[in-house]
């Protein structure tokens, strides 16, 4: 199966995509992730992205859909993927719309996890306190940007997904395992 996980910063997207993993063998296609590594490699587009991200703002759209792209055609997404970090515009969405098409696949569930502010707040402290190496992007000024961001630039996408009769929420802010549990019943009710 092949499924996005929708939510802001905090919602609980990487720790519900990771069990996916787990328990499905979908593979975990973690835009943030894919940045965080081409930052590590210390290119010049990596230095480029780190400002961009310390700045809570968004990469170009162009540079993402290209890097989601080559990304779902390699093998290992072959048994399905669970898109978490991608789309955050609504340009992504539809580019990615057109790439499933190219390549002959199906998108089987749009999941949104709903999450009031507040509490999105007190999850990142806690992953601070937590992390002996905090994201460079995980600190109280950033995360208020990348909350307006989001509400600004990817919460569009819902009724993007809406309209198409795709999108299914879920209460993000129910505890881990209550989460994981609707979202199994969503992709069984998918197959
Ligand atoms: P990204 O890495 O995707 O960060 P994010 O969306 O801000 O999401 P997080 O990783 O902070 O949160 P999450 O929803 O995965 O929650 P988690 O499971 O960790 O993106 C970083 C940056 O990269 C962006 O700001 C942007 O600059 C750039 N970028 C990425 N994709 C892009 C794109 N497509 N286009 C343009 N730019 C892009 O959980 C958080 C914490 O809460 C954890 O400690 C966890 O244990 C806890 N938790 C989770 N669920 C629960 C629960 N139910 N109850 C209690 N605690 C919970």
């Amino acid at each position: 199966m092949n499924v996005i996980l929708l939510g802001p910063p905090g919602a609980g997207k990487g720790t519900q995509a990771q069990r996916l993993e787990e328990r499905h063998g979908m593979k975990q296609l973690s835009t943030g992730d894919m940045l965080r590594a081409l930052v590590a490699s210390g290119s010049a587009l990596g230095q480029k992205a780190k400002e961009i991200m310390d700045a809570g703002q968004l990469m170009p759209d162009e540079l993402m859909v290209q890097m989601i792209s080559d990304r779902i055609a390699q093998a290992d997404c072959a048994g399905g993927f669970i898109l978490d970090g991608f789309p955050r515009t609504v340009r992504q969405a539809e580019a990615l719309d057109e790439m499933l098409a190219a390549q002959g696949m199906k998108l089987h569930a749009v999941i949104e996890m709903r999450v009031a502010d507040e509490v999105l707040v007190d999850r990142i402290n806690t992953r601070i306190a937590q992390s002996q190496t905090a994201r460079s992007d995980d600190n109280v000024e950033t995360l208020k940007k990348r909350l307006d961001v989001y509400h600004g630039q990817t919460a569009p996408i819902l009724p993007y997904y809406e309209a198409q009769g795709r999108l299914i929420t879920v209460d993000g802010m129910k505890s881990i395992d209550q989460v994981s549990e609707e979202i199994e019943a969503i992709l069984t009710a998918a197959v």
